[in-house]
C-alpha cells in the first residue's frame, strides 16, 4: 500500500483557524486535515470570552483599532490591526450562518466586556464559546465531501525542497512527514499548498491555561525548515486561572471581570488600582504583572477574584462553565472569592507572515495562534485571536484561490529513513526532560524577567536541546519525542528573542530595562528571532 497520500491543500490543525480554511478551500480542491489528537481537541476548544467584534452603534472600528494599538504597546502593525477589525464583524457573520449559537438579547446579539475594551463588543456563547464554534465547524466539515480529516496524525516535518528526489524543484514546501499514531507509522503527504494551524505554545510553561496539544509543534518546524519566526518574546500570561485546578490550569474568563468581578488580595482591597487606573480591567500585561508583585510581596500563592457581589442568576446563567467548576471544587462563587493565579495562555510571536498568511517559504501558510500577523504587537487585546484567526484564514484562502498554485505537479518525495534508530524505552529522560523545560521557562522565562536569569535560562535550554536532539538521532520517532524536540526549540525561541529585546515593553517585562516610554513608541512590529 502507497505510503504517500496528496491533496490540493494540506491543512495542519482542527482548530478555529484550520477548520475555516477547510472550508473555503474545499470550495476549490480536495483538502486533508491532519490533527494529532480527536479532531475537537484545541485551544479553540476551551476559549471562554469569546471574540472581540464591532455590532454595536455605540462602537466603532477607530475605537477597537484604538484598544489593539494601546493593549499592543507600540509594535502593532496598524495597516493589519485596521484589516483584523474592519474585516472581522463579516467573519463572524459567517460563523452566524454555519449555525454557531451565540449568545442573543432579544434580536441583538449579546456583547460583553473584558479586559482593555473600552465597549462591549465580545460576541459568545456564555463561556463556552470556543466549544460551541468546534461543533458548529466540525458540523460543516462532517458534511463536506471534499474535506477528510485524520485524527491522531501529528506532523513531524515539513517537506521542502531538500525531501525531494529530484532537485530541479524549487524551494517550496511540498507537504509533511506525519506519524499515524495508531499505525505507529511515518506518512508522507503532499500538497502544493501546506497550510499551519497548529496553535500555541502554553505547554512550553508549567502552568497554563492551555491543552496538551499547545507544544508549537508549527513554530518549531517551520523554523527547521527555515522560516522566519517572530516576536517570540511575547508569551501572554492570562492574570486569572484557578489556583490549584491541575494541569492544565482552568481558566477563569476576564469576562467575568468584565461583568463586574474584582481582583482582591488576602486584605480584601482591589489592589490593582494601585497599578492602573482601570483596576481589574486593565490590559492583560498590567493585570498579570501587579498580581505578580503582589504575591512577592505578600508571599502568598494567589490572590482572588470576588464575583459575589453580582447577581446570582446572572452568574448561573452566564458562566455555567466556571460556576460548575468552582462548585466541584466546593467554591460556590455566588458567595466566595475565588483563588487565581497568572498562569500561560498565548504565544504573540510565530511564524512571520504576510497580511495573506503567506511566510518566507513558498507553498507554505500559517493561521491563528502558530502565526506572527502583527497584529497583537507586544500584547493582544482579550478576544481578539480568535478574530484573528477567522479573519486572516480567510485571507489566506482568497490569496491561494488568486495566486491558483494549487495544482501544479508535485515531485517525487523521499521516504522516511530511521535506520540505525532503536525504539528506547527510556520514557524517563523525555519525561524529565519535558518537566525540566517547563519549570525553567516558568522560573526564569515568566511574567518579570532579568537578564541574568534569561542567561542562566539560555545556558540550561542549550544543553537540554542537545540532549534531545542527540537522543532523536537514535530513536524511533513517537509522539513524545516529537512533542519534546518541539517544545525544546521553542524555549530556545523564546529565550534567544527575550535576550534580543534590551527594553521593557508590553509582556516583554525585564528589570534591567525600563519600560517603554509611550511617547517614543516605534511603529514596527517585527523584532525576535530570525533564520
Ligand atoms: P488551536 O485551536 O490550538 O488548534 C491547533 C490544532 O493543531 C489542534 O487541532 C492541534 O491538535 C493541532 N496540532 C498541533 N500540532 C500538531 C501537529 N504537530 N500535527 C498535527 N496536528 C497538530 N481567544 C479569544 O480570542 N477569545 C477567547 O475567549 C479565548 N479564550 C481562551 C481560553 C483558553 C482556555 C485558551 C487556552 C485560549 C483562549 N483563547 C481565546 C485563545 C484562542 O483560543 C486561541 O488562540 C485560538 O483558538 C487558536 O486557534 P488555532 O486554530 O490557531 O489553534
Ligand atoms: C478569557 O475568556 O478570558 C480568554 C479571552 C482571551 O484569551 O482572549
Amino acid at each position: 500500500m502507497s505510503n504517500s497520500e496528496t491533496s490540493n491543500f494540506l491543512v495542519i490543525g482542527s482548530g478555529i483557524a484550520g477548520l475555516t480554511f477547510a472550508l473555503n478551500a474545499a470550495k476549490l480542491g480536495s483538502v486533508t486535515i491532519i490533527t494529532k489528537k480527536e479532531k475537537r481537541e484545541s485551544n479553540t476548544n476551551y476559549a471562554q470570552g469569546g471574540i472581540a467584534s464591532v455590532f454595536s452603534n455605540d462602537d466603532s472600528f477607530e475605537s477597537h483599532i484604538n484598544d489593539t494599538l494601546i493593549a499592543g504597546a507600540g509594535i502593532c502593525n496598524e495597516k493589519r490591526v485596521e484589516i483584523l477589525v474592519k474585516e472581522g464583524p463579516i467573519r463572524v457573520k459567517e460563523l452566524l450562518n454555519f449555525g454557531a449559537e451565540f449568545t442573543f438579547e432579544g434580536d441583538e446579539i449579546q456583547l460583553r466586556r473584558e479586559g482593555g475594551h473600552s465597549h462591549n463588543r465580545i460576541v459568545h456563547a456564555n463561556d463556552l464559546t470556543g466549544k460551541e464554534i468546534e461543533r458548529v465547524l466540525l458540523q460543516k466539515i462532517s458534511e463536506n465531501k471534499n474535506i477528510k480529516i485524520l485524527e491522531n496524525h501529528i506532523c513531524v516535518d515539513l517537506l521542502t525542497e531538500h525531501q525531494t528526489i529530484n532537485s530541479n524543484f524549487q524551494k517550496r514546501c511540498w507537504g509533511v512527514y506525519a506519524l499515524d499514531v495508531n499505525a505507529n507509522k511515518i506518512k508522507i503527504f503532499k500538497s502544493n499548498v501546506t497550510i499551519l494551524a497548529t496553535g500555541g505554545v502554553g505547554q512550553v510553561y508549567l502552568h497554563t491555561t492551555n491543552p496538551l496539544i499547545a507544544t508549537g509543534d508549527g513554530i518549531a518546524m517551520s523554523y527547521r525548515a527555515g522560516a522566519k519566526i517572530s516576536n517570540m518574546e511575547f508569551i501572554q500570561f492570562h492574570p486569572t486561572s484557578l489556583f490549584n485546578s491541575g494541569s492544565p490550569s482552568f481558566l477563569i474568563s476576564e469576562a467575568l471581570r468584565g461583568a463586574g468581578a474584582i481582583l482582591k488580595n488576602k486584605n480584601g482591597e482591589d489592589f490593582i488600582s494601585k497599578y492602573d487606573i482601570r483596576g481589574s480591567l486593565a490590559s492583560r500585561d498590567i493585570v498579570a504583572r501587579a498580581i505578580d508583585s503582589e504575591l512577592k510581596q505578600s508571599g502568598e500563592q494567589y490572590v482572588y477574584l470576588d464575583a459575589t457581589h453580582i447577581d446570582k442568576q446572572l452568574l448561573k446563567n452566564t458562566f455555567p462553565n466556571i460556576y460548575d467548576k468552582c462548585l466541584s471544587l466546593k467554591i460556590d462563587i455566588t458567595k466566595e472569592m475565588i483563588p487565581v493565579v497568572p498562569a500561560a495562555h498565548y504565544c504573540c510571536g510565530g511564524v512571520y507572515t504576510t497580511e495573506n498568511g503567506e511566510t518566507s517559504i513558498i507553498g507554505l501558510y500559517a493561521i491563528g495562534e502558530v502565526a506572527m500577523t502583527g497584529v497583537h504587537g507586544a500584547n493582544r487585546l482579550a478576544s481578539n485571536s480568535l478574530l484573528e484567526a477567522l479573519v486572516f484564514s480567510y485571507r489566506a484562502f482568497n490569496k491561494i484561490k488568486e495566486v491558483g498554485d494549487y495544482k501544479t505537479n508535485l515531485p517525487e518525495i523521499k521516504e522516511w529513513n530511521d535506520s540505525g534508530t532503536i525504539n528506547n524505552q527510556e520514557w524517563i529522560l523525555i519525561a524529565h526532560n519535558r518537566k525540566e523545560i517547563q519549570t525553567l521557562m516558568m522560573d526564569y522565562v515568566g511574567i518579570v524577567r532579568s537578564k541574568i536569569r534569561l542567561e542562566r535560562a539560555k545556558d540550561r535550554i542549550n544543553l537540554i536541546l542537545n540532549e534531545i536532539l542527540e537522543f532523536y538521532k537514535r530513536t524511533k520517532v513517537t509522539e513524545e519525542l516529537i512533542e519534546l524536540r518541539n517544545l525544546a526549540i521553542v524555549a530556545n525561541l523564546i529565550i534567544s528573542s527575550a535576550l534580543s529585546r534590551n527594553e521593557s515593553r508590553g509582556l516583554h517585562y525585564i528589570l534591567d530595562f525600563p519600560n517603554v516610554d509611550d511617547l517614543n513608541w516605534k511603529k514596527d512590529s517585527f523584532s525576535g528571532v530570525t533564520t
